[in-house]
């Protein structure tokens, strides 16, 4: 992405952002509420027309995968239909399809349920089962915004690990939107902040050194984690400090 400006009837929200995301390395980006952190994910898969700048992400629309806060499972198909959909849709014949659902299901945990609608599914394995579908599809990057807020803390941390084992192992690349600062520098080899909107600019770039394979709750422990997570707590306090100032 680079010098990308977003704005919405003349007024720019977001101003000369610029970041990449290295092959299968694990990106967030973290900032106050409003800054264009949703706004910048839909400009990489073309929802968003920027006012200037460019993304290039050299993949087909079918490689990118999403994950947004609510997940978008159909109602009136079971978890494995769901998960099977993207893939029949791709010309996947429908048995196999099936096939494969069940077995990204059981990668997450979710043997057995595939025949569950997703009204009698808990929060935390409607989410996984949102995972499955977007796995399924083999992306080669993920684009995802805040997609766990809504799950309790240990739920959370199980569908953030299997997540984190994933993507390691199939070396997807990720961009992943949180207000969890602990979240996104236990999971991230990269950490850009954004300062408050309007005109919100990349104002921090943190470089993670954390060992992989990474475990996201013990390496919270690392002697590197508590020095970071102090500078980007004081960083992004400052960002909000500064605006709560000058309003
Ligand atoms: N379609 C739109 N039309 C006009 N303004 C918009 C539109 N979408 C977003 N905005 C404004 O642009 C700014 C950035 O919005 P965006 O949703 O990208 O922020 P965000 O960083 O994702 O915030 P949050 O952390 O609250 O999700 C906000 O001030 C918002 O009100
Ligand atoms: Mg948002």
């Amino acid at each position: 992405m680079h010098d990308l400006t977003i704005s919405y009837g003349g007024e720019p929200v977001l101003e000369g952002a610029s970041l990449a995301v290295g092959d299968g390395s694990f990106v967030s980006l973290v900032g106050p509420s409003g800054s264009g952190k949703s706004s910048l994910l839909r400009a990489v898969i073309g929802l968003q027309r920027p006012l200037s700048g460019t993304v290039e992400t050299g993949l087909a629309p079918s490689q990118i995968g999403i994950l947004f806060q609510d997940d978008a499972l159909l109602p009136w198909k079971t978890a494995r239909e769901n998960v099977a959909l993207g893939l029949t849709f791709n010309g996947m014949v429908r048995g196999k399809a099936l096939a494969e659902a069940d077995a990204w299901l059981a990668r997450l945990d979710l043997a057995g349920l595939g025949d569950r609608f997703p009204r009698r599914l808990s929060g935390g394995q409607r989410k996984r089962v949102a995972l499955a579908q977007v796995l399924a599809m083999r992306p080669k990057l993920m684009l995802m915004d805040e997609p766990f807020a809504s799950l309790d803390a240990i739920v959370r941390a199980r569908v953030v690990k299997d997540l984190v084992a994933l993507v390691e192992r199939e070396k997807i690349s990720v961009l992943l939107v949180t207000h969890d600062l602990e979240e996104a520098l236990s999971l991230s080899d990269d950490v850009y902040l954004l300062s408050q909107g309007p005109r919100a600019r990349i104002t921090e770039h943190y470089d993670v050194p954390l060992p992989r394979p990474r475990d996201p709750v013990l390496s919270r422990t690392h002697p590197a984690f508590a020095p970071l997570y102090e500078r980007l707590w004081a960083d992004l306090s400052r960002e909000v400090d500064q605006r709560a100032e000058a309003a």
